[in-house]
């Protein structure tokens, strides 16, 4: 296993994460055991954030001690492998679909550094209370308006920022290449962008932006 970033590790090709919890999985990933450690092999078919890596990220915003707001967090996939990552830090994971929500809080009762949030990320005022400032919004929500709702969190809690695009979500009679510009355009107006990566042949017309704020 070679480190490629803090706490995340790769071996012939594919991602793995040490297993904060060994002998449990969320998604039905594969568990390997190396040198007395158990590790999580991480899909890019299935997180983006692990496609972002494959695809060629330089710096990763995600570290041991980082404290996160992950909008959109679904039953737990990625949020999961954050978690095997951010053994010193904390996430809170935003979900607006109670079914979502109810498989992650199992994830949630094995996995102690995810706070599970039953909330509409488009409405950040009403989780404030719990949140306070994080390093890193991690974004990965299909709707219309994301971008708006990721500047809203980003504006109200601060640190960096990963916004997981999905073209075809913001309009689908567009080309995806001219949404991802426009989007970029919008972004640039508020933060600084970082790097931004195309996720195909993983996630089809999906682009990762990677932001700071501006100084
Ligand atoms: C593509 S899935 C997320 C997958 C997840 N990030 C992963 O990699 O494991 C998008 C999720 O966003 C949630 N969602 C959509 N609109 C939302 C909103 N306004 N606030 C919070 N969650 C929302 C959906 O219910 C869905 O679970």
């Amino acid at each position: 296993m070679e480190q490629i970033f803090e706490g995340v590790y790769t071996e012939k090709g594919k991602l793995y994460t040490l297993n904060i919890a060994p002998g449990s999985r969320v998604y039905g990933e594969h568990l390997i055991s190396v040198g007395g450690k158990e590790y999580r092999s991480w899909n890019p078919y299935k997180s983006k954030m692990a496609a972002a890596i494959l695809r060629g990220l330089r710096e990763m915003p995600i570290r041991k001690g980082s404290r996160i707001l992950y909008l959109g967090a679904a039953n737990g996939t990625t949020a999961s492998h954050i978690s095997d990552i951010a053994t010193d830090g904390i996430i809170y994971a935003v979900e607006i679909s109670p079914r979502a929500m109810s498989d992650l809080v199992q994830v949630c009762k094995i996995r102690k550094n995810i706070i599970p949030i039953l909330a509409d990320a488009s409405k950040p005022e009403s989780y404030e209370i719990i949140v306070g400032e994080v390093d890193v919004i991690y974004q990965d929500i299909s709707q219309r308006d994301q971008v708006g709702i990721f500047i809203k969190n980003m504006e109200r809690f601060g640190g960096e920022g990963i916004l997981m695009v999905k073209a075809r979500s913001i309009d689908v009679s567009m080309p995806p290449k001219k949404i991802f510009d426009k989007v970029k355009r919008e972004i640039k107006n508020k933060f600084e962008i970082k790097e931004s990566i195309y996720l195909s042949p993983y996630s089809k017309d999906h682009m990762a932006i990677f932001v700071k704020p501006t100084l």
